[in-house]
């Protein structure tokens, strides 16, 4: 049994933000299920939007941010992650981290990009591999604190809660099960303050621009302690994924659109122009469903991102990992349209948390993806998440400083060892792979892009028998990590498809052909989900 001033579960952006301003209060502990740098942010193409420029402003970047997010998005959120960015952006770069800067008339100025939905150059960014310089840094950081402790390959299997142990009236966090893949056993991690940044689910898709680690264990972790989800149903779906047989997951970033991109259909037409006047630039939601429209009606397998006007000399030096990735495809973008599709890609929702993270289970914070303060509401704007994660990381940790101890602190009681009874191991690895391939294969299918009540009522029927499956392995065989990733992503596919379901109106990224339109103000609501 190991105890921790504070335990984080999760090394993306706001994991690791958080771990290096906790350090400065206490021991740490920062366990991660693959390695530290294998995280949704160092995949993340794009960059942090924040307002830098004189030509921007606050009120518009909060104004941009209103828009996509379709009338749900909550105003102190937005509010705070926009004007609190500037200042914990600065901190990036005090660890070291360089945006990249051109020359304007002889001197040195941040080179902002441009996404869709945002209405001025605003997303700060290291070329097209800005989520990769930033988990880096932060790594590096979090390396070098003799106050942290890294615990790679090591995954949270269930939270530990004063109520499920019957210790306390009032529920608070005390710890975590953490399974050690190098030694098989499952260590028992106690604390008082327990942090999510686990990032998101795309994983429960077919098609995802996620790396392998977005299996949603946050979401199922602590909707299994009884915390409260909201807005499961807007998962956003990233308009442009490379369409290649041998490309797995691979974005092309929106900032291929926000440089002149256009997308294309087979004829060349700018098909997204006809149905909103930003075209290829209009927010995610529209231009995704524009696509899955355009292929539905052609029957054509994938559509086009046209940036040939660019040179190529532009194009190497702005989007070096792209450039470089498609020519490994045999697709040399400075000459050629890129094949592109949509992929599962954010998720919006997640546990409900207040402005600095903390979850409706005492002691337990959700920060990054895995949490829903309110800003993204329908549909996020591009490159808001990474702001977010730093802004919330460091209010959390503001917060849980601040907070007095639980009545039955963790290192009080004594907490129960983890125990593995007489289970044998599972010998048919093809079971979870069957599983996983048939949930990932039902939501691509009955919860994608376009929704209808009659293929979320079948995904729903047939996540329930899968659930059953999957609880019956969870109990009889050794645990292993595919088997915890397979149950978390059941959870969380049929808490996407309730929360779709419960929405009767088409509102951001939900959007259902029983309901086409957005419903009135008795509609502008979060979806939430609790035990109670
Ligand atoms: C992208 O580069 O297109 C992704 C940015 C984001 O999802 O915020």
């Amino acid at each position: 049994m190991k105890q921790f001033d504070f335990a984080i579960i999760g090394s993306g952006i706001a994991g690791l933000t958080f771990a290096l301003k906790a350090a400065e209060h206490g021991r740490v502990a920062v366990i991660t299920k693959r390695k530290g740098v294998d995280s949704n942010t160092a995949w993340a193409q794009g960059g942090v939007a924040c307002v830098t420029s004189d030509e921007d402003s606050f009120a518009l970047h909060i104004r941009d941010t209103l828009e996509a997010g379709a009338g749900l998005c909550d105003r102190t959120a937005v509010e705070t992650v926009v004007r609190e960015g500037p200042a914990r952006v600065q901190e990036l770069v005090d660890l070291g981290l360089h945006f990249d800067e051109r020359n304007v008339s002889g001197h040195r100025e941040l080179d902002l990009g441009r996404e869709g939905g945002h209405s001025k150059r605003r997303v700060l960014h290291v070329h097209d591999v800005t989520g990769f310089e930033i988990e880096n840094t932060l790594l590096s950081a979090v390396r070098n604190s003799p106050n942290i402790e890294l615990l790679e390959n090591h995954m949270a299997v269930d939270l530990i809660t004063a109520a499920k142990l019957g210790f306390a009236t009032e529920d608070h966090i005390l710890g975590a099960y953490v399974l050690d893949e190098s030694s098989g056993r499952v260590e028992t991690i106690r604390t008082d303050r327990l942090v999510l940044a686990t990032g998101g689910c795309g994983k429960v898709y077919l098609y995802t621009t996620n790396p392998d680690i977005a299996t949603g264990d946050g979401v199922a972790m602590a909707w299994r302690a009884g915390a409260t989800i909201a807005d499961m149903e807007f998962i956003q779906f990233h308009p442009t994924c490379l369409f290649h047989a041998e490309a797995k997951s691979f974005l092309i970033s929106e900032a291929v659109r926000g440089e002149g991109g256009i997308l294309r259909n087979n004829k060349g037409e700018d098909f997204v122009r006809q149905v909103h006047p930003m075209g290829s630039l209009a927010p995610r939601d529209v231009v995704a469903r524009a696509i899955d429209a355009e292929m539905k009606r052609t029957g054509a397998k994938c559509v086009y991102l046209d940036i040939t006007q660019q040179s190529p000399e532009f194009l190497r030096e702005r989007f070096p990992h792209i450039y470089e990735t498609c020519l490994r495809y045999g697709i040399d973008m400075a000459k050629e349209p890129i094949p592109v599709v949509p992929a599962a890609h954010y998720q919006c929702g997640g546990i409900k948390t207040n402005i600095d993270g903390a979850t409706s289970l005492p002691g337990l914070y959700a920060i990054g993806e895995v949490g829903c303060t309110g800003l993204h509401g329908a549909n996020r704007l591009a490159s808001n998440s990474l702001l977010e994660g730093l802004v919330i990381a460091h209010r959390a940790c503001a917060a849980l400083v601040a907070k007095s101890p639980p009545t039955h602190p963790a290192g009080a009681v004594s907490l129960p060892e983890w125990k593995a009874g007489d289970v044998q191991n599972l010998d048919e690895l093809v079971v979870i792979y069957h599983n996983w391939d048939e949930i990932r294969r039902l939501m691509w299918d009955y919860v994608g892009i376009v929704r209808t009540d009659k293929r979320l009522q079948r995904a729903s029927a047939r996540l329930r028998n899968l659930q059953r499956e999957i609880q019956e392995f969870y109990w009889n065989f050794r645990i292993t990590v595919d088997l915890l990733e397979l149950r978390n992503l059941a959870t969380v596919a049929a808490l996407i498809v309730d929360s779709a379901l419960s929405r009767k109106e088409s509102r951001g990224l939900h959007f259902t052909l029983d309901y086409p339109e957005t419903g009135g103000d008795e509609f502008r609501h979060d979806t939430l989900l609790s035990h109670t």
